[in-house]
C-alpha cells in the first residue's frame, strides 16, 4: 500500500520523507489555508521533496474554470496530480483532463455509487473520505470494501485513495482490504510507529545492557 501524507506543512513532509514514509502527497484548501503560505509556493516546493504524485485541489465549482485550473496546475510539474471535487461539472471535467492525460483525483467522495461514477469518467485516484463518515455514524471503512469490490467486478484502474484517515487503525483496515494508498496525516503516522511494549523493550535491554562487562 503506497502511503501519501495528508499535509500541505514542508516541515511536516520533510519529517515523516525522511523516515520512508512518503509516496506522494495530497492537500486540499483546508491543509493549504493552515500553511499561511501561497498555494503555488507551497505546490512548487513539495514537489522538490517528494518525487510522486502531489495532489493540488481545483476550487473552481464550474467545469470549464475546472479545466482552466487543472491544466495551469498541471503544467507546474509532472507529478502533479489535480483534484476535482465529485459533482456533475467535476464528472464532465475528469472526463475531458482523462483525455488529456492529466492525473485526477476525484475528491469528497462518501458513497459507492459516487465512486463508480469517478472510475467510469477516467479518474487516476478515488478518495473516499472515511473520517468524516465515521462523524455521521457511518462506518467509513465500509465504504472503502464496497468501493474495491466494484471496482475489482469491472478492473478499473482507478486507484481507491482511502482519505480523511484520523487513527491507526483507519489504515491497518486499509490495508487488510488491499486498498491502492491511504494519505495520513503526520500524527498518525506517528502514532503508527509507537507501541508500549516496543518502549518497555527497548527500555529493558538497555538496562541489562548495563550489566555487561565491559
Ligand atoms: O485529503 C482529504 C483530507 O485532508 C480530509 O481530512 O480530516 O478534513 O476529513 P479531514
Amino acid at each position: 500500500m503506497k502511503f501519501f501524507i495528508d499535509t500541505a506543512d514542508v516541515n511536516e513532509i520533510k519529517k515523516a520523507h525522511a523516515m520512508g514514509l512518503v509516496d506522494g502527497v495530497t492537500t486540499n484548501p483546508s491543509l493549504v489555508a493552515k500553511t499561511g503560505r501561497p498555494f503555488e509556493e507551497i505546490i512548487k516546493e513539495i514537489v522538490t521533496i517528494v518525487d510522486g504524485p502531489i495532489s493540488a485541489e481545483a476550487t473552481s465549482t464550474d467545469t470549464e474554470g475546472m479545466l482552466k485550473e487543472a491544466r495551469h496546475l498541471s503544467s507546474i510539474h509532472e507529478n502533479i496530480v489535480v483534484k476535482i471535487p465529485l459533482t456533475a461539472e467535476g464528472l464532465q471535467a475528469v472526463t475531458t483532463l482523462h483525455k488529456e492525460n492529466i492525473k485526477t483525483n476525484v475528491t469528497l467522495c462518501f458513497s459507492p455509487n459516487q465512486a463508480l461514477l469517478a472510475a467510469k469518467a477516467g479518474a487516476t485516484y478515488i478518495s473516499p473520505f472515511v473520517g468524516r463518515l465515521d462523524d455521521v455514524a457511518h462506518v467509513g471503512m465500509d465504504l472503502i470494501e464496497q468501493i474495491l469490490n466494484i471496482y475489482e467486478n469491472y478492473e478499473f484502474d482507478t486507484q481507491v485513495l482511502v482519505a480523511s484517515i484520523r487513527n491507526p487503525i483507519h489504515v491497518n483496515e486499509a490495508a487488510l482490504m488491499g486498498a491502492h494508498v491511504a494519505t495520513i496525516p503526520y500524527k498518525v503516522m506517528l502514532q503508527l510507529v509507537k507501541h508500549p511494549l516496543t518502549d518497555v523493550g527497548i527500555q529493558k535491554f538497555l538496562d541489562d545492557w548495563k550489566k555487561v562487562p565491559k
